[in-house]
């Protein structure tokens, strides 16, 4: 027998063997009991054979074992690579939206019943949309560097919705009915009741004809879809520049129905917002005819909205992101 090449045969076949059911066959033939190897060992005489064929076993059971240990690492990292479709799955949380996000969508929704258009519009904003073209007289205190953010003496953060409104009217001629929904900035100290920026809801309906009573019809109907039915809604007389006459409204108290409670501070009322007829020198800003054309305008807060309808007492926990609330809604 030649042993060299015995030995160069077995080990390449160790060598090629890819499964380890292949290295078994090849270890059987070339290590196992009945290999050539082992027979002959077992009819060694002499110690030179011995030694000679010792040495041969020796490289290919080392050179067996590596192989082997080869195959197992190819093998795990198969595994680790393989996908067990029977494994359960990795729960994922399922997020929701912001309690005013659903506010927003409710209120969106109230307007698409009513045949109003959603209007989108910019947050950053001229002196001309916020002020000039609202009849905003020089001297308001709204104007202030201390009440609104400045961006540079002709741009700020809007502090109200109404700019929208602008935007619509200088590009096209009436029937106008929109609502603007969005962010909104003013240089309020954070309280329960208010923070420096928030989210206001406006509408406009610019048509022939249109009233002070249209206004309240269409406030007592959103308001009735938004809290139920048995909520009233009241104007009291206000002052805007932008409207004549120019109302505040408020709605009844959710916890009491109008008969008075702590919440409402005995009054059976909640301001909600503000609303007028426009006045005919905006229409005239805007290029639109007052002696053929007239309408209404309201607007209010969608988070005290969303706090009336939740029960919330402080309206800055809509911004701290405490999920602990923000998970309840
Ligand atoms: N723009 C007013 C505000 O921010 C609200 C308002 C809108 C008042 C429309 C009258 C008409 O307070």
């Amino acid at each position: 027998m030649d042993w060299e090449e015995y030995e160069s045969t077995a080990l390449k076949s160790f060598a090629e063997a890819s499964t380890s059911d292949e290295l078994a066959n090849a270890h059987t033939e070339w290590l196992g009991r009945r290999s050539g190897l082992k027979v002959a060992l077992r009819d060694v005489r002499d110690r030179e054979t011995g030694m000679a064929l010792n040495a041969v076993r020796e490289q290919l059971e080392t050179a067996f074992a590596a192989r082997e240990e080869e195959l197992e690492q190819a093998r795990l990292v198969l595994l680790d690579e393989a996908l067990d479709v029977t494994l359960p799955g990795t729960q994922l949380p399922r997020g929701r939206l912001h309690p005013l996000t659903q506010i927003r969508r409710e209120v969106e929704d109230i307007f698409l019943g009513l045949g109003y258009e959603i209007v989108d519009s910019r947050e950053v904003e001229t002196v001309w949309h916020n002020f000039d073209a609202l009849n905003q007289p020089l001297t308001h205190p709204s104007r202030s560097h201390r009440d609104t953010f400045y961006i540079d003496a002709e741009t700020l953060l809007r502090t109200h919705t109404s700019t929208g409104q602008i935007r619509v009217m200088e590009e096209r001629q009436p029937p106008i009915y929109i609502a603007t929904l969005g962010r909104v900035y003013r240089r309020d100290t954070p309280s329960p009741r208010s923070t420096p920026n928030f989210h206001q809801v406006e509408a406009l309906a610019v048509d022939r004809g249109i009233t002070l009573d249209d206004l309240k019809g269409t406030l007592l109907h959103f308001f009735h879809a938004m809290f139920g039915d048995d909520r009233d809604v009241r104007m009291r007389t206000g002052f805007f520049p932008f409207t004549e006459p120019s109302v505040e409204f408020d709605v009844t108290c959710f916890l009491c129905g109008g008969k008075g409670c702590p919440f409402c501070k005995y009054t059976g009322w909640f301001e909600m917002g503000g609303a007028g007829v426009v006045d005919p020198a905006v229409f005239e800003n805007v290029g639109i005819d007052p002696d053929e054309w007239s309408g209404f305008a309201w607007g209010l807060g969608l988070d005290r909205i969303a706090a009336q309808r939740h029960g919330i007492p402080d309206i800055r926990m809509f911004w701290e992101n405490d999920l602990r609330v923000l998970r309840q809604f």
